[in-house]
């Protein structure tokens, strides 16, 4: 198969001709890539089965693990889920369209296979343009997991997406790089208080503002353990080179690089804007940003990552930020890519 490039530039992000390209391929139960204000996704019809199938087999992913369905409206989520407890609105008002999960009981017109088996789905109104412009011509819901290979980096722009699925699916709507960098915040509204399934866009901070409390999932689970956050399987979000995590002090970094070129033949840095590293023809250095400016640290963390491996390197030296408000999802990131 042959996967276009469809290529939105600038101020024509609401280029319709090529939108309805995209939906196109949706409604005809193909696979389209998307850019959402958090990462790239994986798209197809979540109301048609063997569409949603299609992405497990693209992104060599497993079937236990549930999808996310991304409608436009408020109405949307209400039509798709039931029972859903009265927090459910105040979240919706605070924070979508936006980089929030919820996790509710599902109705019928979900099927099986987008939820891998639950009688929960996880539901969001992204608020990218192209995403929201895609869900209204497609006419659908949109189910989506992150346009990656399974367990790989999600792609923040559409040669990522390229690198892992050319091949694989009808297209990919390009609109260059996605603005947040990391997933969303996964919320499970089904226990009491609400489960902070994965830290995200939205901190938890952020949503205990408007819930009061938030329960955390605290230790990572096993890999491929089912219960309670499937895809929250230990190594998750790794680059092909071995991912080192330093304390976040210069002193730490320059240490741990310095030590990792002493044990690996070719070495990956993210490095800190004005922290230093040794000078050696050996270490190939990723600039990735101010530390403490973890919008801008998130924006570029997948694709420092994905920069370094495509420069040959063994092992990637990184400084782990605090948990956090924003930095909360990066510790889980990186902490999960780190994992053996
Ligand atoms: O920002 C995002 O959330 C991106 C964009 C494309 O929307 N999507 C994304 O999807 O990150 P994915 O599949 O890579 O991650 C979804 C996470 C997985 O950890 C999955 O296991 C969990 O949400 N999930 C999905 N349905 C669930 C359910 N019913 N109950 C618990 N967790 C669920
Ligand atoms: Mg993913």
């Amino acid at each position: 198969m042959l996967t276009q490039r469809l290529i939105l530039t600038g101020d024509e992000l609401d280029d319709a001709p090529l939108i309805e390209q995209a939906a196109a391929i949706i409604r005809a139960g193909g696979l389209v890539a998307f850019p959402t204000e958090t990462v790239y996704g994986l798209g197809a019809d979540a109301l048609n089965a063997e569409a949603v199938r299609r992405i497990y087999l693209a992104k060599e992913r497993p079937a236990w693990d549930p999808l996310i369905v991304h409608v436009d409206t408020p109405e949307a989520i209400y039509r798709y889920t039931r029972n859903q407890p009265p927090v459910t609105e105040r979240l919706i008002l605070a924070f979508t369209p936006g980089p929030l999960t919820l996790v509710l009981p599902k109705r019928e017109a979900i099927s099986d296979v987008v939820t891998a088996g639950r009688d929960t789905v996880a539901i969001r109104i992204p608020s990218h343009p192209v995403a929201r412009a895609l869900i209204r011509s497609s006419g659908t819901p949109i189910a989506a997991p992150s346009a990656n290979k399974f367990g790989r980096p999600s792609p923040t722009n559409a040669d990522h997406v390229l690198h892992d699925l050319n091949g694989a699916i009808e297209a990919v709507l390009d609109a260059g790089q996605t603005p947040m960098g990391v997933e969303s915040t996964v919320v499970d509204l089904t226990t009491q208080p609400p489960t902070l399934l994965r830290p995200g866009g939205v901190s938890k901070e952020a949503l205990e503002s408007v819930l009061g409390e938030v329960r955390l999932l605290s230790a990572p689970l096993e890999s491929g353990e089912a219960l309670p956050a499937p895809g929250l399987s230990l190594r998750h979000y790794a680059p092909h080179a071995r991912l080192l995590l330093c304390a976040p002090t210069p002193e730490a970094f320059y240490g741990a690089t310095k030590d990792a070129l002493s044990r690996y033949a070719f070495v990956g840095a993210m490095r800190p804007d004005g922290w230093r590293t040794p000078t050696e023809p050996r270490l190939r250095v990723f600039e990735w940003g101010a530390w403490g400016d973890w919008e801008q640290l998130a924006n570029r963390l997948f694709l420092g990552l994905r920069t370094l491996e495509k420069q040959q390197t063994h092992a990637i030296v990184c400084p782990l930020p605090p948990e956090e408000g924003l930095a909360r999802a990066l510790h889980d990131r990186l902490t999960r890519a780190a994992q053996d």
